[in-house]
């Protein structure tokens, strides 16, 4: 088989008020993994876009194998072997694997029938070739978050796909679910397959990538072998300046104060006998497994998920949550995990979903303030550096990383005793995630109590004063800073 590649020629993409990519070249070989690395608003996925089919570049043009390429679909790019495997899953949830993975394209008898067994043995095929634990005839909701994600490989494999991008695949997947994908994507590569891989974790960059493209405000700023290159250069490349060890220079508080938040026994369907006690000016973190509890109790708390026992009391003195108005009323605020399903109303601009958890303080008699409303999500822009030229651009126009800063960005009116951080570094930059770290660390020195949740270990052991592990809805220990190791975390955890 001929090597096969694509390679990107002078691409330039705008969209009103951004320059999202300019003069982009660069060569991406078949048997070779090409990590696509930048910050927040880089242009990274609308590479990916514009390669999909799902957008047009402005300039410059794109080759496959020697042929020049102009998609005005995505079905015209699947058609010609490019398949993208975003985040965001695109699966039919009810449906079974087979019919996820056939999709449109059940192979059908001559008389039209379809032939569900012809499909289900094929879809097994595939499933074996990767060795997973799956069955055809299983329906996706059944699934693991990490195995959905399969669903989508073995789409594009099935489809014979000779690209296949990735991009941010593991940003809500486990350790070992890594590994499988990790596994799979090393089989495709083999197999002689463009890859392309975008992902926020240099780590992972080392694991699986041999050639890393480096992209800052649209352009590309280098392209390296991934053996030449060492994380520091990567960090330097992508945010323009040495950021250092980003864990070396929290200035945290000395001491905490009383405790802000009491939580006694709290259970409910997901979570059993919760008990923490969090003080004024500390950070816990809640850690534990993908599907150990974590969300499900900061929902509880926050009153998204109902409680069936238990206690939760705000400075000494019991609340009652019964939905997250009144947790929000108590002074507590929380930024969930799903941006998507429970954080953000796309379609609407920056400046009401900053304003959405503070309405309290932006309007008067019920009737909006837009000038306070515009003030506060111009105050939570600089502040989070979200990259906009204005605070009426819809959220669904910024970046992956850029709409997670909205979420941390609505809080920062709001007179709070408690936040709640759920993932909230997830698809973020290692330079903002170095301004997320120093925001926390502020915050509790002023006198919050933040608990935080994270799937990134050493960020939990270097934020947290104190750390709980769940395992199965319950709590399994619980750690100090001082005592805190990754062995540690895991033991309790698994
Ligand atoms: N449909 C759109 N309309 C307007 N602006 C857009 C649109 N899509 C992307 N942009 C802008 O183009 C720039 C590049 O965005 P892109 O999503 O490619 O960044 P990225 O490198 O993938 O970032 P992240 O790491 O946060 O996912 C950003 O400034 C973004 O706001
Ligand atoms: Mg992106």
């Amino acid at each position: 088989m001929e090597q096969q590649y694509v390679e990107f020629k002078g691409i330039g993409k705008r969209f009103i008020g951004v320059r999202a990519l300019h003069d982009v070249s660069f060569r991406a070989n078949g048997g070779e993994v090409t990590a696509l690395l930048g910050e927040n608003g880089a242009g990274k996925s609308t590479l990916l876009k514009i390669l999909s089919g799902a957008y047009t570049a402005d300039e410059g043009v794109y080759e496959i194998n020697g042929a020049e390429k102009h998609f005005a679909t995505t079905q015209e790019a699947i058609a010609d072997g490019v398949s993208i495997i975003y985040q965001e899953r695109q699966l039919v949830k009810e449906l079974t694997v087979a019919e996820n993975i056939f999709m449109n394209m059940l192979p059908s008898n001559r008389l039209g029938v379809i032939d569900y067994a012809a499909a289900n043995a094929e879809a097994q095929r595939i499933i074996d070739i990767f060795r997973l634990p799956i069955r055809s005839t299983d329906r996706v909701k059944e699934l693991s978050v990490a195995h959905q994600q399969m669903v989508e490989i073995m789409k594009a494999v099935r489809r014979e796909s000779n690209i296949i991008a990735f991009d941010e695949p593991t940003a809500s997947l486990s350790e070992t679910e890594i590994n499988t994908l990790f596994s799979v994507i090393g089989h495709l590569r083999d197999e002689g397959k463009v890859i392309l891989y975008v992902s926020h974790r240099l780590k992972e960059l080392f694991q699986i990538t041999d050639k890393i493209v480096v992209m800052k405000d649209g352009a590309l700023v280098d392209t390296l072998k991934t053996s030449d290159a060492s994380e520091k250069e990567l960090i330097r490349l992508m945010v323009g300046r040495d950021i250092g060890d980003i864990f070396h220079h929290l200035d945290r508080a000395a001491s905490f104060g009383g405790p802000v938040l009491e939580v006694r026994n709290i259970s409910n369907d997901n979570i059993s006998d919760i008990s923490f006690t969090l003080h004024k000016g500390e950070v816990l973190g809640i850690s534990g497994l993908v599907g150990a509890g974590r969300s499900e109790i900061v929902r509880a708390i926050f009153g998204a998920d109902k409680l069936q026992r238990g206690e939760i009391l705000i400075d000494g003195k019991p609340v009652k949550i019964g939905s997250p108005a009144d947790a929000i009323r108590a002074g507590i605020g929380l930024c969930p995990e799903d941006r998507k399903d429970e954080g953000l109303v796309l379609e609407n601009p920056i400046r009401t979903n900053i304003s959405i958890a503070t309405l309290g303080l932006v309007s008067k008699m019920g009737v909006i303030d837009t000038k306070m409303e515009r003030d506060m999500s111009l105050k939570a822009i600089a502040a989070y550096n979200i990259k906009t030229h204005s605070a009426e651009k819809q959220v669904i126009e910024l970046s992956g990383g850029n709409q997670q800063k909205v979420i941390l960005g609505r809080w920062i009116g709001a007179d709070l005793k408690v936040l709640i951080l759920d993932e909230p570094t997830k698809g973020i930059d290692v330079g903002a995630k170095s301004e997320i770290y120093n925001m926390i660390i502020g915050l509790a020195k002023s006198g919050l109590g933040v608990i935080f949740i994270s799937s990134e270990l050493p960020e939990v052991l270097n934020i947290c004063d104190n750390i709980i592990v769940v395992k199965e809805g319950r709590v399994s220990g619980t750690l100090a800073r001082e005592d805190a190791s990754e062995e540690k975390v895991l033991t309790l955890a698994m």
